[in-house]
């Protein structure tokens, strides 16, 4: 949310772990293009975008280098104990700090590096920041199990009250880039009718997790796929869910997804931006959210009656409705439109496995104590 200074207002994009892959290639995507959100009418506002990572050489390299990028966006590097100045005022803040999967590891065995990392974060961001006004978009994995423990200590902070757990979002969207790729790809290569023009990318929703049989592919609500056979739908949900796997195996232990996530994350950052630039007074986006508040009510409205099949998890990744306050509205309806398969097959799995990986970051405090 923007800080008014001095008839000019400011938003603070802050990227915590930005000397990374995701982070370096997300920061040059804001460098370079976020300025073209920014309409005539919009002339008092100024972006400025803050890098943070504990490689200091890394981050101060990455930052003299995107400084020579010619677009208005100010730029500035941070690292060490100046998490603090590179938090104040932040109006949004992307967090891909943490260790990526080699070959053979899954996403689970991130966890207790990845916990501790964005833990120590969170409390510096309770403390830095206007937790009443900040979108945090978390990008480091697990996120089925970091969006918990996030959670956990943003509403137990002094600072609670403010409705935080409302606008903490766990980026899944990579499962749809997939999703929409995929089918794009298998369409051409079958030569299937689409009813979609060349160059008109299908766009497929996907709910529940982010990571294997957690994440479901609702092909069954994307027009596009109508005609394809079952058979293709399920390689398909398949190739989506361990999309991940193809990565870390291409890259031989160097890492996994760094282009195709910062791409991804941008386009979510973008939408929070026409929020923050007050060109549309709310936006619909699917994340990996808190269903429930700090006093374990419903988040947002939603129809009661469908949230009972998944009404004994927290947290599930589902399109929302979201304003500059937060979660408005949840759009429970997506699993009541869920075909058998869907609904029969891969549902069930990924709440039994959602679960666990659930419980996992509930539990860490508890663990650490
Ligand atoms: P990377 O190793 O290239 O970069 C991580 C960066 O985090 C490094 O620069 C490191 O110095 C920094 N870092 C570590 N501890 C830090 C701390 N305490 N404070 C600030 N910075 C810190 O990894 P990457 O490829 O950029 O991936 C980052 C994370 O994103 C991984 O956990 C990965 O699994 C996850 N990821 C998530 C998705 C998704 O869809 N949500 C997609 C791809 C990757
Ligand atoms: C992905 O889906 O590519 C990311 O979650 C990174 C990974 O570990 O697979």
């Amino acid at each position: 949310m923007p800080t008014d200074l001095q008839n000019t207002t400011t938003i603070k994009i802050v990227v915590l772990g930005a000397a990374g892959g995701i982070g370096q290639s997300l920061s040059l995507l804001i460098k370079s293009q976020i300025h073209y959100m920014v309409r005539g009418t919009q002339s008092d506002i100024r972006i400025h975008l803050a890098l943070y990572d504990i490689n200091e050489d890394m981050v101060s390299g990455v930052v003299a280098d995107l400084s020579h990028v010619d677009t208005p966006v100010t730029i500035s590097a941070h690292y060490n104990d100046g998490l603090q100045e590179c938090l104040t005022n932040a109006s949004i803040i992307l967090i891909p700090a943490g260790v990526p999967r080699k070959p053979g590891m899954t996403r689970d065995d991130l966890f207790t590096v990845n916990a501790g990392i964005v833990s120590q974060l969170t409390d510096s961001i309770i403390k830095y920041c206007d937790l009443s006004k900040l979108f945090i978009l978390l990008i480091s994995n697990p996120i089925n199990s970091l969006v918990p423990v996030m959670i956990q200590k943003l509403i137990s902070s002094e600072n609670n009250g403010y409705g935080i757990e409302k606008r903490l979002f766990g980026i899944t969207i990579l499962d749809s880039t997939r999703g929409s790729t995929f089918l794009k790809d298998t369409i051409i290569s079958q030569k299937t009718s689409s009813g979609l023009h060349n160059m008109e990318m299908p766009q497929v929703p996907v709910i529940g997790g982010h990571s294997g049989n957690t994440i479901i592919p609702v092909y069954s609500q994307c027009p596009a796929a109508d005609n394809l056979s079952q058979e293709t739908i399920n390689h398909l949900v398949h190739r989506v869910q361990y999309g991940g796997d193809e990565i870390v195996q291409a890259k031989k232990g160097k890492g996994s997804a760094t282009l195709s996530m910062a791409h991804s994350s941008f386009k979510m950052l973008t939408k929070f931006m026409d929020l923050l630039l007050g060109n549309t007074p709310d936006i619909t986006i699917t994340s990996f959210i808190s269903l429930r508040d700090s006093k374990n009510e419903p988040i947002a409205q939603g129809s009661i009656e469908l949230q009972s099949r998944i009404q004994d998890l927290q947290f599930f990744a589902i399109p929302t409705e979201v304003t500059l306050q937060g979660i408005n509205e949840i759009k429970y309806k997506i699993i009541d439109y869920l075909n058998s398969k869907e609904s029969n097959d891969l549902l069930p799995i990924c709440i039994n496995e959602l679960k666990k990986n659930i419980d996992q970051g509930l539990n860490f405090h508890k663990s650490i104590k």
